[in-house]
């Protein structure tokens, strides 16, 4: 399979990088090809809504960093959600992202694609990923994209956290489970 790992993380080597990289190591250990996009690392721009998209044949108004993303989109078998939980959804970086998905909606529902969600927060109850989950959940099912799994990584503030915890080795495990 191309898998598609959107990192919506700014920290290179946070809580999430750790099981980003697991992932990778998992599904590249059983043959499938991966691409990361670092959505910190590119020049975007959050949708304005201008509808410029739609009702011309040009696309979005933008030229920027999806120029690079979109072609790796379509190719994708699988596109891997990368995020920190910020006040309880997904990072503002990659929220910018996936609304930038609205100029291709069309052709994005109707490709095949599974979908995986990565993401780790620092409070310790059990509800505080249930927004995002569910957010997610419903982008899957709005993109007709299957859920193939999810690491939801609680009580994670620090890369020391997460290195202590089973959840690095959980995210290998998924990356290996992919078919
Ligand atoms: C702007 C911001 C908002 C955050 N909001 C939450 C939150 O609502 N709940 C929570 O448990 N942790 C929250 N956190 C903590 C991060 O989710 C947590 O430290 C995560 O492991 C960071 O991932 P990273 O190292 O991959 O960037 C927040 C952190 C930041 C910087």
């Amino acid at each position: 399979m191309n898998i598609l790992v959107i990192n919506g993380s700014p920290h290179t080597r946070g809580t999430t990088a750790l099981l980003r990289d697991k992932f990778t190591e998992g599904a590249a250990s059983v043959g499938h090809n991966i691409t990361t996009f670092h959505v910190c690392k590119e020049e975007l721009h959050p949708c304005t809504g201008c509808n410029h998209c739609r009702t011309t044949e040009n696309g979005c108004i933008y030229k920027d960093g999806m120029e690079t993303l979109n072609p790796l989109l379509k190719n994708a078998d699988c596109v891997v959600f990368v995020t920190p939980l910020y006040y309880f959804g997904m990072s503002s970086q990659m929220k910018m992202v996936i609304d930038r998905f609205y100029a291709n909606n069309t052709a994005l529902r109707s490709l095949k694609k599974k979908a995986v969600l990565l993401a780790a927060c620092g409070d310790t109850d059990s509800w505080t990923l249930d927004a995002l989950y569910q957010h997610y959940l419903n982008i899957c099912q709005y993109l007709h994209w299957e859920d193939l799994g999810s690491i939801q990584a609680i009580g994670m503030y620090t890369r020391e956290d997460i290195e202590n915890s089973d959840y690095p080795k959980a995210a290998k495990i998924l990356g290996q489970s992919l078919v």
